[in-house]
């Protein structure tokens, strides 16, 4: 054990110390790491784990697009296809996932020991604990770090460990997510999730959905155990915006005009809403004044959008394998996401299929053919680079550090993600 935690911090070492003399070189670059760091072998295999490829990989075959190697910003975007980079793959990469080792592997565990803790129901307890398998991406709980970190690092110019508190948020926004999920596979009716049976599938229903009630009240607990108010607010209002955000999901009987704007507040109300209000938490536990603690809500809204953007592409062009979940799950649902309403510009014959819910026979397969006829798959994703462009903005305003570098790379994983 010890010898595994003194590699950590090896590993932790070595990556400042080399991003350090890099920055140094180059004040506006971000490099790859190199892969024969004794010390960082481990880690670059659990990144993969967690679903994220390396920069410049396409993002599907059906795209021609790829991302740019350095950070988007430095970029200009003429069109919605991305050029090549100009070039070559530089040495060394930052990776949020190595600089935050320790802090994103105590989230599940932790986690898991407060379920067992707040129960005597060992069926409670297993159904709870199902998700939290350490096979997610724990995006949430690694930006909420990234972001403790680099406003404390803003803050204080120093490199402090991030308080107890924001290490708190980073779990409290991992319940609120994965209780979502657990109620969101009872109403969806999924099959699988993470490459397993989604939890709907084992259990009955109403378990499953009482499960996701007390993944929530633990992290009720939490929230009060933070004793300060605002902060209560601030997290309490994704509650209201994920009921809000499916609601919105459940009836979409909108006229064409509003159909976009009805789409982007469910995204942001279903998806960015959370990470939006956990980067302003942690940065408000951090002692951030009310613009700075904007300047985190902002960034974790523009990721969170472009993060569900990408979602909504990849549905479309992903295999189930790859995703861990059924694809093409979308428009099953009835749901019209991005690459669909983009696609309405170019074939209105989707309009009616869209307010009927693609509920008669051939109309997924109809509308599924016509996205991809369309350019609504590569207006999606220059929608979602819209967003990380802007994320990557606010994250430059913030002192440059590490955890400041690994916001700006959050989202080159965020637009390269295949799962
Ligand atoms: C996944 O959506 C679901 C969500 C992001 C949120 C679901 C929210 C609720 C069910 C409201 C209740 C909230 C709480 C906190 C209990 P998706 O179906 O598009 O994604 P998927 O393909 O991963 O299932
Ligand atoms: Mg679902």
């Amino acid at each position: 054990m010890a010898c595994i935690s003194l590699n950590r911090v090896c590993a932790r070492v070595v990556q400042d110390k080399l991003y350090q003399l890099l920055v140094n070189k180059n004040q506006n670059t971000i490099y790859r790491q190199t892969r024969n760091f004794n010390n960082a072998t481990i880690n670059l295999t659990k990144r993969n784990q967690f679903g994220f490829n390396s920069i410049g990989r396409n993002l599907a075959g059906s795209l021609q697009t790829t991302l740019p190697l350095l950070h988007p910003c430095t970029r200009e975007y003429s069109s919605v296809h991305t050029q090549q980079p100009a070039k070559p793959v530089r040495e060394v990469e930052l990776d949020p996932y190595i600089l935050l080792d320790d802090d994103i592997k105590y989230v599940t565990q932790d986690i898991r020991d407060l379920i067992e803790s707040g129960t005597n129901q060992p069926e409670l307890d297993t159904i709870a604990k199902y998700y939290f398998d350490g096979q997610g991406k724990a995006l949430r709980p690694m930006v909420g770090m990234l972001m403790a970190r680099a406003i404390n690092h803003h803050i204080h110019k120093d490199m402090r460990d991030p308080l107890e508190s924001q290490r708190r948020v980073a779990m409290i926004s991992e319940m609120i997510h994965t209780a979502s999920l657990i109620h969101d596979d009872v109403i969806d009716q999924s099959n699988f999730r993470r490459g397993k049976p989604s939890v709907n599938v084992l259990w009955n229903h109403r378990k499953v959905t009482m499960t996701g009630d007390y993944i929530l009240s633990i992290a009720s607990i939490l929230i009060a155990r933070l004793k300060n108010d605002d902060v209560t607010i601030v997290l309490s209002e994704i509650l209201t915006d994920l009921v809000q955000g499916e609601f919105m999901q459940l009836g979409s009987k909108e006229s064409e005009n509003e159909r976009f704007a009805h789409y982007l507040t469910k995204t942001y109300r279903k998806t960015a809403s959370l990470i939006a209000n956990t980067t302003k938490s942690v940065a408000m536990l951090g002692g951030a004044d009310e613009s700075l603690s904007e300047l985190a809500f902002q960034y974790g809204r523009n990721v969170g959008l472009a993060f569900q953007l990408v979602d909504d592409l990849l549905d479309f062009v992903s295999s189930a394998e790859a995703m861990g979940k059924p694809t093409a799950a979308d428009l099953k649902l009835g749901l019209a996401t991005a690459p669909v309403l983009f696609a309405c510009e170019k074939f209105p014959e989707l309009n009616p299929m869209i307010m009927r819910r693609f509920e008669e026979p051939g109309d997924v397969e109809r509308a599924f053919e016509l996205v991809h006829k369309s350019q609504g798959l590569e207006q999606t994703r220059f929608l979602a680079r819209k967003h990380c462009i802007e994320a990557i903005r606010l994250a430059q305003e913030l002192t440059e550090s590490p955890y400041q570098k690994g916001l700006i790379v959050v989202n080159d994983y965020v637009l390269n993600r295949m799962k």
